[in-house]
């Protein structure tokens, strides 16, 4: 989409007026938390690259210590790109005048011999690598709990296998297609399963939220016949939350194949970031427990590909309704409760010095 396109919600605003919520759905506000970007192996010791990151231009780069950094992308002397400078231990020289910054953002050294001037500063950002990629979180620094990306139900503590899937583009915010996971009614209306659900909502933290689903086929059709065949007649999934940026869906929960051979947990992650006003980025990460032996390789590989096929089987289903919404919240009634307390939730979260009007841009996301 071009950043000059207009977006769903200026149309109709006389005849069908929309609310403007303080967080969910407001492309101006960046909610604390962690956002994924480059992939750790694209960043060698001494590399740097430039990120596009929710309208904010960084620097991350890794240093000769193979730490990951992350500070604002413009040299606060003159703005030149710092990804044109050189990295030395743990700092980042700048191109043009040769003013060095510790990976705080702290100036420490000018070669001319003057004192940097007061309150001179360049914004620092908290990194982690997880999952073969690099996150960043809106903020300096971030207490013990935090500082965690939520593992998923059953990989606490477990030792991880993972696949990094491409990202692909939703013309919806996030916190939008985000309801796609806890919204029943569409599963029988638009991918065909009757499933009847019974949907649990658990607050665990302030910027987490944890939704069970668990239902029976009605075996009405092929296709649900077929579920019940492969996953047994009860099927159950629960979705996690956190800072309204990441999702996580355990799927086959205690499913047996043909009613029989019990099922392992699939599991994935959908981490989520704004390109630009109107476009948004989401990177899919399939995770599960890493089976170890001779045949681990191969198991590992098997429950990695078969999450990322059932993703992909309803993915298309749902792309059209999500790249051409107008996002409603008037007319819910009492089965969208969920979806409400989803809405609640996001509005109640903590914004970051990255909330401001999102400009139009291009990004390098891989
Ligand atoms: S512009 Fe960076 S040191 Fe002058
Ligand atoms: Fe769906």
């Amino acid at each position: 989409m071009k950043s000059n396109e207009i977006k769903n919600e200026l149309y109709n605003q006389n005849t069908q007026p929309l609310r403007k919520h303080k967080i969910f759905n407001n492309w101006d506000v960046v909610t604390k938390g962690w956002y994924s970007t480059v992939r750790s192996n694209s960043l060698k010791k001494g590399d740097k690259k430039s990120v596009l990151l929710n309208g904010q231009k960084l620097i991350v780069y890794r240093a000769e210590t193979g730490k990951v950094f992350c500070l604002d992308n413009f040299c606060p002397h003159m703005g030149v790109d710092l990804t044109l400078g050189k990295v030395i231990d743990e700092n980042i020289r700048c191109f043009f005048h040769h003013w060095k910054f510790d990976s705080t953002g702290k100036c420490i050294d000018i070669p001319c011999g003057e004192a940097p001037p007061k309150k001179l500063r360049l914004n620092s950002y908290q990194t982690i690598e997880k999952y073969g990629l690099v996150w960043i979180y809106p903020q300096a620094q971030t207490d013990e709990e935090l500082l965690k990306i939520p593992s998923l139900e059953g990989l606490d503590d477990e030792s991880i296998c993972y696949k990094i899937d491409k990202v692909f583009y939703r013309k919806c915010h996030f916190h939008i297609t985000m309801i796609n996971g806890i919204d029943p009614q569409h599963l029988s209306t638009v991918h065909n399963i009757n499933i009847n659900m019974d949907v649990d909502i658990v607050n665990t933290r302030p910027n987490h939220i944890e939704i069970g689903l668990q239902g029976n086929f009605t075996n009405s059709n092929l296709k649900e016949r077929l579920g019940s065949l492969i996953f047994g007649q009860s099927y159950s999934y629960s979705m996690k939350y956190a800072d309204g940026c990441l999702a996580g869906l355990t799927m086959m929960k205690d499913s047996k194949l043909f009613n029989l051979i019990p099922m392992p947990q699939l599991h994935m992650y959908f981490s989520y970031s704004q390109r630009e006003v109107g476009n948004v980025i989401v990177r899919p990460i399939y995770v599960n427990k890493k089976d170890l032996g001779l045949f681990g390789p191969i198991k590992n590989w098997f429950k990695l590909n078969l999450t990322k096929a059932l993703f992909k089987m309803l993915q298309g289903e749902d792309g059209q309704i999500y790249d051409n919404i107008r996002f409603n919240t008037e007319a819910f009634l009492k089965v969208d409760g969920p979806i409400i307390k989803y809405i609640s939730y996001i509005n109640k979260l903590a914004p970051s010095v990255w909330s401001k009007k999102m400009p139009g841009s291009d990004h390098e996301a891989s």
